[in-house]
């Protein structure tokens, strides 16, 4: 029986991931959740307290600052210096614990921005990120050579999961923060409910992308930390493209917004192109994504709608106790 420690629990993904757990992982004897107020994982102190408080045999390591292309672009020395130092703290005390096996969530965004479309994992090395998302990339990207460093020297067994775009069911729907998806049902549910004529997207709808269902990929991440040894990254994805204009077209439909769509093409469009050769995944870990993007809309829309009251509650009570508490930059 194995004790399992998931950071980013309280997560979008890290709430799928532990009720994957929960269900189909009758091998595991404890797994232990904790929250950023508790334990902040920038503190090397916090991380070497939260490994003695909470030990375990693998930690699946979730926790991360992340966000869409805006608040990349307005944030990105956080999205570099939380991202890493969470990273490296946790990797350094893990190895230092004992812990058998480090299982960490990396993601498409380290990918260079002109990779030959689908993605292979060794073309991972190719080229710079694409420019916004390079510091969250990057950040992660150096997790990764950390593993690989501390295989080599301590014979430490990190494995790296380089996850595509995910959506569905408890995404982050606030749009200063939110992903694509979320942000286009959002502000379409907005349009239809206000009467609006059209709706603003960023960007020319050019760029092309690949979506992950999060039960999809809660599934694979249990796969991979079940089967997957190796020190090389491995793709997560459904390993399907769309544009950014069906994309729209798509929401548009399932949401039941019937004005129409206006392009900004003064925002920026982010990577041209992405969708991952998902070939490893199955070869090495068994995974195939089950949910159809059509499907995954259907019910990540029901469950806004079901949410949409409390949702909009918490946004009220979150602007208010930010009108409060202090600048936490000291500005
Ligand atoms: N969402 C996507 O489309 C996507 C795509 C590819 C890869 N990924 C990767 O998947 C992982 C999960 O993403 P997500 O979308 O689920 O993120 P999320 O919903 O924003 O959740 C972030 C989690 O990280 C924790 N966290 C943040 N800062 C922390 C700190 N300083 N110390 C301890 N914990 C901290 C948060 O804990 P609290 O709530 O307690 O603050 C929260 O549980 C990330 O590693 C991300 O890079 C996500």
């Amino acid at each position: 029986m194995e004790k399992v420690l998931i950071t980013g629990s309280s997560g979008f993904l890290g709430r799928h991931l532990v009720r994957e757990l929960q269900k189909n992982a009758p091998y595991l004897s404890q797994i232990h959740t904790f929250r950023s107020y508790e334990y902040d994982l920038r503190e090397r102190d916090a991380v070497r307290a939260l490994l003695a408080d909470k030990p375990c045999d693998t930690i699946i390591h979730l926790a991360a600052l992340v966000g869409g292309i805006g608040a990349n672009k307005e944030r990105p020395g956080e999205f570099f210096y939380d991202n890493l130092m969470m990273g490296v703290n946790l990797i350094e005390e893990a190895r230092k614990a004992g812990v058998k096996k480090f299982v960490n969530i990396g993601t498409i965004c380290s990918y260079p921005k002109f990779t030959p479309v689908p993605f292979k994992e060794e073309n991972f090395w190719d080229g710079y990120p694409e420019e916004t998302n390079a510091p969250y990339g990057i950040a992660k990207k150096a997790l990764y050579v950390q593993l690989l460093a501390y295989r080599q020297q301590y014979g430490f067994n990190g494995i790296t999961l380089l996850v595509v775009n995910l959506y569905g069911p408890e995404d982050n729907f606030d749009l200063e923060t939110s992903h694509v998806i979320p942000a286009m049902i959002r502000k379409f549910h907005n349009a239809k409910t206000n009467g609006e004529r059209e709706v603003v997207l960023w960007g020319d709808g050019s760029p092309s992308r690949e979506f992950l269902y999060v039960e999809d990929a809660a599934r694979a991440i249990r796969l991979a930390a079940e089967r997957y040894e190796s020190a090389e990254p491995i793709n997560i994805g459904a390993g399907r493209e769309i544009t950014m204009k069906k994309l729209a077209e798509t929401i548009k439909k399932v949401v039941g917004y019937t004005g129409e769509i206006r392009w900004d093409t003064s925002k920026p469009n982010g990577q041209p192109r992405r969708c991952l050769d998902v070939t490893k995944a199955e070869k090495e870990i068994g995974f195939k994504a089950n949910v159809l993007l059509p499907m995954g809309l259907e019910e990540t829309y029901k469950w806004f709608v079901e949410n949409i009251e409390r949702i909009e509650e918490e946004e009220r009570r979150e602007a208010i106790s930010r009108s409060y508490a202090p600048n936490p930059h000291g500005l």
